[in-house]
């Protein structure tokens, strides 16, 4: 296969993508998730933007330090600032790119940016120089390319590309455009950049009007040679390209996109998938393309007849093809550890993935309760137990709950804080409002509940119900989750979830204003 039919998978999932979370993410769940994407063997990871925050700048940089394969990449404005920090952040990746961007648009120039397109041409210019300094690998980005007249973007690229830039990416910032331009725009660059062949050119489409998947394949066509994406399209607003989409429509339309190809390993695709939305708080609607629930389901009579016939008569791809897997085994108390270890391996789970033992105890408490476990319970169990940082500050150690029609529902709670158990009781209208009220009382937070969300993980009665919230506290959202076969239980999990990510949150807080002060004490003495 040639390098030139190769299209460049560029995953923005945890910049783009997490910058659109109602509750951001912590560095250890950027983490999971940076190895899954990687598992998916995209080309490039766009993980942050280092000068955002501190928070971001060193899950960056833990990235850069932990991630191998694909390369690793940071946004920053065109700023000096900017991309000292990105450069900084990616210092130990095997392969880094600093990815740097300005608007262009008309629009932009005149009401946000107060420029000309010399100016914010010098700017670019400037900023891909600064890059150099740190690596080879530089992207520039014309914000708002969509909505930009093409004379003006042919002039910046031209000057992007030689002053060292070498992914020229296009993005349609807003959504706007629509398959035949969006092409027209890679054509025109194509045929008038006349250093057009030292760079790749890349496209980065919003889905503002549900083109965001249409508009890059159009761009892959006309010449663009990378595409930025995320998984399940998150992103701003309406979302972006949705990775899972495009790579599965250029494997299974090769009949016309042939010989472009990606290296995209489908099979990673749904549990990628699953856990983007799992982690990410962000449910997949259940007739999304390639990942939804009914996406391979056949519910009318005739297509089920067909598939039974001829799998392909309804399917134009397989569910195996994207990582679905069709037999579920069932195990029981009875299986050892060494089965499990097994069957997590077929999963894709491999021993770094989780802790055996810890794993192996709560699928017995899980198969007590419930008799059989399920590929979905085991994969839950997994999920739950990576949720889990060490030495967590609250723990649940009691919970009794009870409810009558017609009378108030009670609860009575027992967390561990640092060690002690402190112990509280509350009513309420149902019993979760109670339980809430008790761990709220032990908490003395004053926290407020943003959004609540029940599902079932699998099916049947004795489903494990899973409770996603949302929670504010003092203007700062924390996303917490819950799993457990009583949906109470779940909702306390979730609630104490919640409680020890802004723990968190406040210990390093606390420890960055003790440096802070330190150095400035330092910096008094060093002056007197
Ligand atoms: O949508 C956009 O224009 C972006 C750029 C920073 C690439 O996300
Ligand atoms: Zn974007």
């Amino acid at each position: 296969m040639s390098a030139d039919n190769k299209i460049w998978i560029f995953d923005t999932t945890l910049r783009d993508g997490e910058q659109a979370l109602r509750a951001s993410l912590s560095q250890k769940q950027k983490i999971q998730l940076a190895h899954a994407i990687a598992r998916l063997n995209v080309d490039v990871m766009e993980v942050g933007f280092p000068v955002s925050s501190p928070g971001d700048f060193a899950s960056v940089q833990r990235i850069a330090r932990e991630v191998k394969g694909p390369v690793i990449c940071g946004l920053s404005r065109a700023v000096s600032a900017d991309i000292e920090a990105c450069g900084e952040a990616l210092k130990d990746a095997e392969r880094r790119r600093i990815h740097t961007f300005i608007a262009t648009s008309p629009l932009h120039l005149q009401y946000k940016l107060r420029k000309t397109l010399a100016q914010a041409t010098e700017q670019a210019v400037a900023a891909i120089k600064l890059a150099s300094r740190y690596t080879d690998d530089i992207e520039f980005s014309c914000e708002d390319a969509g909505r930009t007249p093409i004379d003006d973007l042919c002039w910046i690229v031209e000057r992007a590309i030689a002053a060292g830039a070498t992914t020229i990416n296009i993005p349609d910032t807003v959504g706007y455009t629509i398959p035949n331009e969006f092409a027209a725009i890679i054509h025109s660059l194509k045929s008038k950049v006349p250093n057009i062949d030292k760079a790749r050119l890349s496209v980065h489409c919003h889905n503002d009007l549900g083109l965001a998947v249409a508009n890059s394949i159009s761009a892959i066509q006309a010449g663009a040679r990378q595409i930025e994406c995320t998984v399940n399209g998150i992103g701003e607003r309406a979302g972006n390209c949705s990775l899972e989409e495009v790579a599965m429509i250029i494997n299974t339309r090769k009949d016309v996109l042939a010989p472009l190809y990606t290296d995209i390993k489908t099979t990673e695709i749904y549990r990628s998938s699953h856990l983007v939305s799992q982690i990410c708080n962000m449910p997949i609607q259940p007739n999304k393309a390639i990942v939804g629930e009914n996406a391979f389901a056949h519910s009318s009579g005739i297509h089920q007849d067909g598939v039974l016939k001829a799998q392909n008569t309804y399917e134009i791809m397989s569910p195996e093809h994207v990582g679905i897997r069709q037999n579920e085994l069932n195990l029981t108390s009875r299986s050892g550890r060494h089965v499990i270890q097994h069957r997590l391996a077929e999963l894709g789970y491999t021993k770094e993935d989780y802790q055996l033992e810890e794993v192996y105890q709560s699928f017995l408490a899980l198969a007590d309760q419930k008799g059989r476990v399920f590929d979905y319970d085991l994969e839950a169990l997994v999920f739950f137990q990576n949720l889990q940082e060490q030495d967590e500050y609250y723990k649940l150690e009691f919970l009794s709950s009870s409810t009558h029609t017609g009378h108030v529902a009670s609860a009575t709670v027992g967390l561990s804080c640092d060690g002690k158990i402190v112990t509280e009781a509350a009513t309420g209208n149902g019993p979760v409002e109670a339980a809430f009220l008790a761990v709220q009382r032990i908490s003395q937070l004053q926290i407020k509940m943003v959004d609540f969300n029940l599902s079932a993980k699998g099916s049947g009665e004795d489903a494990l119900g899973q409770v996603d919230i949302t929670a504010e506290y003092q203007g700062q959202r924390f996303h917490g989750a819950g799993l457990a076969t009583d949906i109470v239980r779940a909702s306390v999990l979730a609630y104490v979830h919640v409680l020890n990510m802004i723990q968190r949150a406040q210990t390093i807080h606390a420890h960055k204003q003790a440096k802070n002060t330190e150095s400035q004490s330092n910096q008094t003495a060093g002056e007197a």
